[in-house]
């Protein structure tokens, strides 16, 4: 007994002598890390200690950290779900072996539980940043007894193993914090599936959003391959034990680290520049909007940098076309023709190549089958839709079928894989040939949809300018054509003054949605319950009557889906009213400049916003047997309909029908101030060319959520058009 506490007291003198010495990186069974210290990997990279995170949090946690980087960047948190309230507690090392944050109280917060056990256990702090249990003498990493890189939180570090061990029985995965002042599980994470045929999924809640596509013995089937010169060196380990992706840096002196991030809902891998000393976004995941899961529906096939991005696969036709017309692709596709199963000559397979091989979610795998069994497998069940080789590598082998919808499938020029679609025999026939085709097509991949609204951007500004300087070529408002229109007869219905008055509680301010430059528009509910805006123009207006009627009749002329819709109008006792639809999601701006509402607009919401915006400015100007300069497009002049869908409103006729400005075309500039092309603001020179300028800066402000007439960039003293103009030069200079 004396002799074991002589032994206990030397080594714990040893123990505390040699901390000054070298050894920090190490705690042992009889020692404890407090709050004011910290271990540090041997090369000095990582740290491992008490912290706080963000700024307003009270909560302190265990956590690693880089040591070397001047932004508090931490990697791993010990205690994410059970944070300490002060600076009391401490690491220990139980004598059965466990590693343990106790609290004053020696209650314990959070712990490491390894199933097997060690001789002499000691933690220790890898130049990895990894944090290991092991047992004193045995430094080989198979034998460690717990890591901290079997229980990631949110970042994948080079040398981790993400994936899954069935003898070990992990399945690792990554969880982003809850926010940036709080560590514990957000709703966004990362996993790889345990199944035969393993592929990795993130998942928003409960509801997948993204997935890699199956393995398919060479590469997830959505994911380009690597390339080898790449500064990442990113391997997959697939055997029958375990299934995991790892990667290591070709480069050992570049840091760089993979991290869900909850706020935007991506998954990035974040370089650390020494010159800027900040963290740059390398690359992400979701990367575009034929990433996003199942954009397309079932039997839909997404083709990223086509307009529109889904078509129905070739033989499927929209189950809604109404809907999909409208973008509203998630219902998906229906076979073209009835087929009938299993009877003869009635169905057969088509190949489709370089796609994404569908959800996996109802597939089935045998990796020792033949191509020719996988396809009597899959045409004897009637409820399987397609099926492929499981493995690619050289002549390709085994069998995966799936059952019912087909999900998430997107073109993968020069990657994806060969997948084979039950179809109707007479459209396979046909179809085989027009597959052929379309692989033969080159199909311009743009990565992502933010870059091709930069792409827009850059293309709207040459054409902005070209325009501008080839010549000054100035269109009148509306072009003629108005004479053969005035023999037509239009039914534009005309409604009763009375019953407008009372559906809109005779003009009540408490009904008044707003007010437009020609006078204030009210929300009105028609006796059928149809809710309706009317627009009640200036009574002061000096236009006749005869004119106006012509004027509105033409307008009424004008439908396309993304204009609102003229119900009708009304003219009486010297009222002169429109009644339009009502949008209940009032306008654009109610949406892009309000912090909480702007994040209802995701990205493939606001590409379907401006793309919307466009057509209908397109139809305006070129495509309606009228042409109309709209010459007040701003935010506040787009609505939304119930499904978020745009629609232009105040095109043409505000100005055609607000009468005070007809006469005097450049007399009184219609128009709001930092939407307006310079030429038309202050030489009152307008054409289509000054829309779409202000289509532009519409543009700007719906991808910056930013208004341009604000100072937001108080540095350079700029408008939001000034900014980007500064950015756009030091960008390409
Ligand atoms: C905890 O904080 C108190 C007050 O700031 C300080 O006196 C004490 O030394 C700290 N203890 C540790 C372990 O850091
Ligand atoms: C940390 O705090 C403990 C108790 O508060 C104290 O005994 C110890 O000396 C401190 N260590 C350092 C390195 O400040
Ligand atoms: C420790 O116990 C005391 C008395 O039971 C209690 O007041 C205190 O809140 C406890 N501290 C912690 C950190 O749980
Ligand atoms: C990439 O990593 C694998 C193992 O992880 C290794 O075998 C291979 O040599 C590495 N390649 C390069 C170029 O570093
Ligand atoms: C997500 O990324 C944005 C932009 O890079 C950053 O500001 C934010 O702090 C990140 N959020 C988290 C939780 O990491
Ligand atoms: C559907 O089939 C009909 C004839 O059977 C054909 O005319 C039509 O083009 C097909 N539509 C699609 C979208 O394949
Ligand atoms: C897989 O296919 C092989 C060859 O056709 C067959 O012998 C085996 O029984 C199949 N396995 C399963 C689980 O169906
Ligand atoms: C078709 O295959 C699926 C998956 O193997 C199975 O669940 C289903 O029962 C099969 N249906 C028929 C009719 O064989």
């Amino acid at each position: 007994m004396a002799m074991l506490t002589i032994f206990l007291l030397v080594s714990k003198l040893i123990f505390f002598f040699s901390k000054f010495a070298a050894a920090t990186d190490t705690i042992n069974q009889f020692e404890s890390l407090e709050d004011n210290t910290t271990l540090v990997s041997n090369d000095g990279t990582f740290e491992l200690g008490f912290f706080i995170p963000g700024s307003t949090s009270p909560n302190r946690y265990l956590g690693i950290w880089y040591k070397n980087i001047p932004i508090r960047t931490v990697v791993w948190v010990a205690n994410r779900e059970t944070p300490i309230k002060d600076n009391s507690s401490k690491l220990n090392i139980t004598p059965e072996g466990s590693l343990v944050l106790l609290n004053q109280n020696k209650t314990v917060i959070w712990s490491a539980n390894p199933t097997t056990k060690g001789v002499v256990v000691v933690a220790q702090l890898l130049d990895s940043g990894n944090l290991v249990l092991r047992d004193e003498k045995d430094t080989n990493p198979e034998n460690y007894l717990w890591q901290s890189f079997d229980n990631p939180t949110d970042t994948f570090l080079p040398g981790m193993k993400l994936g899954w061990d069935l003898k070990k029985g992990l399945n690792t995965v990554l969880t982003a914090w809850k926010n940036w002042d709080d560590p514990s599980p957000g709703d966004f994470t990362d996993i790889t599936l345990r199944t035969n045929y393993p592929e990795e999924v993130m998942w928003k809640g409960t509801t997948k959003y993204w997935r890699s596509g199956p393995w398919d013995g060479t590469k997830f089937s959505g994911n380009p391959s690597v390339p080898s010169n790449a500064i990442v060196n990113y391997t997959i380990v697939s055997n029958k034990d375990e299934f995991y992706a790892t990667y290591s840096m070709t480069d050992k002196s570049i840091i760089s680290r993979i991290v869900m991030n909850q706020s935007l809902y991506v998954r990035q891998r974040l370089t650390w520049n020494t010159d800027s000393q900040t963290w740059r976004v390398s690359s992400e995941l979701p990367g575009d909007l034929c990433d996003h899961y199942n954009t397309c529906g079932a039997f839909g096939i997404c083709v990223a940098g086509q307009a529109p991005v889904c078509k129905c696969l070739d033989g499927f036709k929209p189950k809604s076309p109404r809907n999909w017309n409208q973008m509203n692709w998630n219902q998906g596709c229906v076979h073209n023709q009835t087929w009938s199963c299993r009877e003869k000559n009635k169905d057969g397979f088509t190949k489709f190549s370089n796609v994404k091989a569908p959800d996996t979610e109802r597939s089935w795998v045998n990796a020792s089958m033949t191509l020719g069994e996988c396809r009597v497998k899959c045409w004897e069940n009637c409820s399987c839709m397609a099926y492929a080789n499981s493995n690619i590598r050289g002549e390709g082998s085994g069998c995966a079928i799936w059952i019912g919808d087909l999900l998430d499938i997107r073109l993968m020029p020069n990657a994806g894989q060969d997948l084979y679609i039950r179809l109707a025999v007479s459209e396979t026939a046909q179809q085989s040939h027009d597959q052929k085709d379309n692989s033969n097509k080159k199909v311009v991949v743009i990565a992502s949809t933010i870059s091709s609204v930069i792409a827009m951007i850059l293309i709207f500004i040459f054409i902005y300018w070209s325009y501008r300087n080839k010549n000054k070529e100035i269109i009148t408002g509306i072009e003629a054509k108005s004479n053969e229109s005035q023999q037509e007869d239009f039914e534009l219905p005309l409604f009763d003054l009375v019953l407008i008055a009372q559906a809109t509680d005779h003009f009540s301010d408490h009904k008044k949605l707003g007010e437009g430059g020609f006078g204030p528009v009210y929300k009105g509910t028609l006796p059928d319950g149809q809710e309706v805006a009317v627009k009640r123009l200036s009574q002061t207006s000096r236009q006749g009557l005869k004119e106006f009627k012509n004027e509105v009749m033409l307008c009424a002329e004008l439908q396309h889906r993304n204009l609102v819709k003229v119900l009708g109008c009304c003219f009486q006792d010297d009222e002169k009213l429109l009644i339009y639809e009502y949008m209940s999601n009032k306008s654009l701006d109610v949406f892009l400049f309000d912090s909480s509402r702007s994040k209802l607009l995701d990205w493939p919401k606001r590409f379907c916003i401006i793309n919307g915006i466009a057509r209908g400015l397109l139809y305006l100007h070129q495509d309606s047997r009228l042409r109309i300069i709209h010459r007040d497009l701003k935010a506040s002049n787009v609505l939304l309909d119930n499904e978020m869908n745009p629609k232009i409103s105040d095109f043409g006729l505000a100005r055609m029908c607000g009468g005070d400005q007809i006469e005097g075309e450049t007399s009184r500039i219609v128009g709001t101030y930092g939407y307006m092309a310079p030429e038309y603001a202050f030489d009152g020179l307008f054409s289509i060319k000054s829309d779409v300028f202000s289509f532009g800066v519409l543009l700007l402000e719906i991808v910056s959520g930013k208004k341009n007439s604000r100072l937001f960039y108080p540095n350079d003293y700029n408008n939001l058009i000034g900014h980007v103009s500064n950015s756009y030069h030091s960008f390409f200079i």
